[in-house]
């Protein structure tokens, strides 16, 4: 038997993870991407650790503009997750395509999500490759408590649509 046939997607999609929108803006260019891949890694300072794959637009982004956007969403936004996890910046301008709406963050100059019930702005401290995802690790600078609701958890279920 190869690690491959040990390895199972599904079984590592048992992992309950919260969905996130994450954003950023570089000069004139921005975007809105879906991540499930983020964790709080240390209280003080507060830090928060996004796993991003080299090939998505943003990627690029947060090494240049070295900050970000973390919108927790909650269930009613699965459909705007989705529109945002499934679309890429290299072909169209989510947030504008998906007519979803911003609201202008406090220390960093990237957008947040008006639906999302929480928004954190985090600046870049570090980030390293692992594997084939980076990890890019943010330190929360502002948070914004918007709305009172159950956020959107993604385990295999969601995971079954295609992205
Ligand atoms: C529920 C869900 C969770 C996702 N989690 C991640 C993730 O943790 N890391 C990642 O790199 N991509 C993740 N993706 C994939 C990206 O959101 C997707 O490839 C997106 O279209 C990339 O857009 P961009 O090229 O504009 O950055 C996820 C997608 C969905 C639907």
């Amino acid at each position: 038997m190869n690690t491959k046939d040990k390895i199972s997607k599904k079984a590592l999609r048992k992992i309950a993870n919260s969905v996130t929108v994450i954003t950023c803006q570089s000069g004139e260019s921005r975007d809105a991407t879906t991540v499930a891949w983020v964790t709080q890694v240390s209280n003080t300072p507060p830090l928060i650790m996004v796993s991003i794959s080299p090939k998505r637009y943003i990627h690029d982004l947060i090494a240049q503009a070295k900050e970000f956007g973390v919108a927790v969403v909650g269930e009613k936004s699965e459909q705007m997750a989705l529109f945002c996890g499934t679309k890429t910046a290299y072909e169209v301008d989510k947030l504008y395509e998906g007519n979803i709406e911003t609201i202008s963050p406090s220390l960093i100059d990237s957008p947040l999500i008006k639906e999302a019930l929480v928004n954190l702005e985090c600046k870049l401290v570090k980030s390293f490759d692992i594997g084939d995802h980076t990890a890019f690790i943010g330190e929360v600078v502002m948070t914004h408590l918007q709305y009172e609701g159950k956020p959107l958890i993604v385990t295999d279920k969601l995971c079954t649509l295609e992205y």
